[in-house]
């Protein structure tokens, strides 16, 4: 079966009030594009075309608006609310149906990945039909995030959500490759002491099922935390700082959908006559030209 895509853009992102009380978090710039756009394309990247974007009542018209149903872009987007943000495992009740019992990926909609082994990974946590895939990613205080230890055989020995010591440095990223189960172990799941249910509940549930895989990122790769004003700015500077060095887009869905073959050279250069007359437009111009 094919594997379903979903991006959660709920919350209300009250870390970086006021800058988020009147719009999502997930439509803040990243630099030149919505912060919504680098996820997008790594759900793409991945080779997934049916996905379900999930954000607040008020939020959701603003990436209907931005995105509509997807098929100048080759892929297909619905859209469903959260009415309250009640845990990143809740897109799995409200996903329910859209899922159904297929392999999906969950991608959080606030989450920056870059690198050159990220294609790789996310092909090989595609074909993997049973179990799970989550990934880690080392940094200096991982206490804000789900924290991953790893065995000797290189198994995932425990999850813990935002421990007071945690006891690796790897942080869990938001980035879940589930097979079809997930909706079934999702709908087991009891609210955490905070009231939430946990995704990390839901890793943990195929970790006792003995089917949790863990890929570690490398040095050459970037997960960076947009959750903060200093940490959304820091991701904008690293995207400037390549893109312009490089000529090369990070996190254009446009662009990964002509790479991929569902858009021609012809669709590309009419996306970006839709954009106008700006750099981002004119990269995609150049690329669908064939630089
Ligand atoms: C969530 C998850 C956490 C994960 C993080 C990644 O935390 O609960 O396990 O490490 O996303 O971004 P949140 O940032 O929603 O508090």
């Amino acid at each position: 079966m094919t594997r379903k895509g979903i991006i959660l853009a709920g919350g209300t992102g009250t870390r970086l009030w006021p800058l988020t009380r009147a719009v999502s978090k997930q439509l803040l710039p990243l630099y030149d594009k919505p912060m919504v756009y680098y996820p997008l394309s790594v759900l793409m990247l991945a080779g997934i075309r049916e996905i379900l974007l999930i954000s607040t009542p008020h939020d959701l018209t603003l990436f209907r608006n931005l995105f509509g149903d997807g098929k100048s872009m080759g892929i297909s987007i619905s859209y469903a609310e959260q009415p309250k943000p009640e845990g990143l495992a809740q897109a799995y009740h409200i996903g329910a149906k859209f899922i159904g019992n297929s392999p999906s990926c969950l991608i959080l909609g606030d989450n920056f990945f870059y690198g050159s082994e990220l294609g790789k990974l996310l092909a090989s946590a595609n074909s993997r039909e049973q179990g799970a895939t989550i990934f880690a990613y080392q940094v200096v205080d991982p206490s804000s995030y789900g924290v991953l230890t790893f065995d000797a055989q290189n198994r995932i020995s425990s999850i813990e959500e935002k421990p007071v010591k945690p006891k690796s440095n790897w942080a869990n990223c938001g980035l879940y490759f589930y097979d079809g189960r997930a909706v079934e172990f999702a709908k087991a799941l009891k609210p955490s002491a905070r009231g939430e249910l946990e995704i990390t509940d839901l890793s943990r549930c195929y970790m006792k099922d003995h089917s949790l895989h863990g890929e570690r990122f490398g040095r050459g790769s970037a997960w960076l935390d947009t959750g903060t004003a200093e940490g959304l700015l820091q991701a904008a500077q690293f995207v400037q700082t390549v893109q312009t060095r490089t000529g090369l887009l990070i996190g254009s869905p446009e662009e990964v959908a002509f790479r991929k073959g569902w858009i021609d050279a012809k669709q590309l250069h009419s996306l970006a006559d839709a954009i106008g007359k700006n750099s981002y437009a004119e990269s995609l111009r150049q690329i669908s030209a064939g630089a």
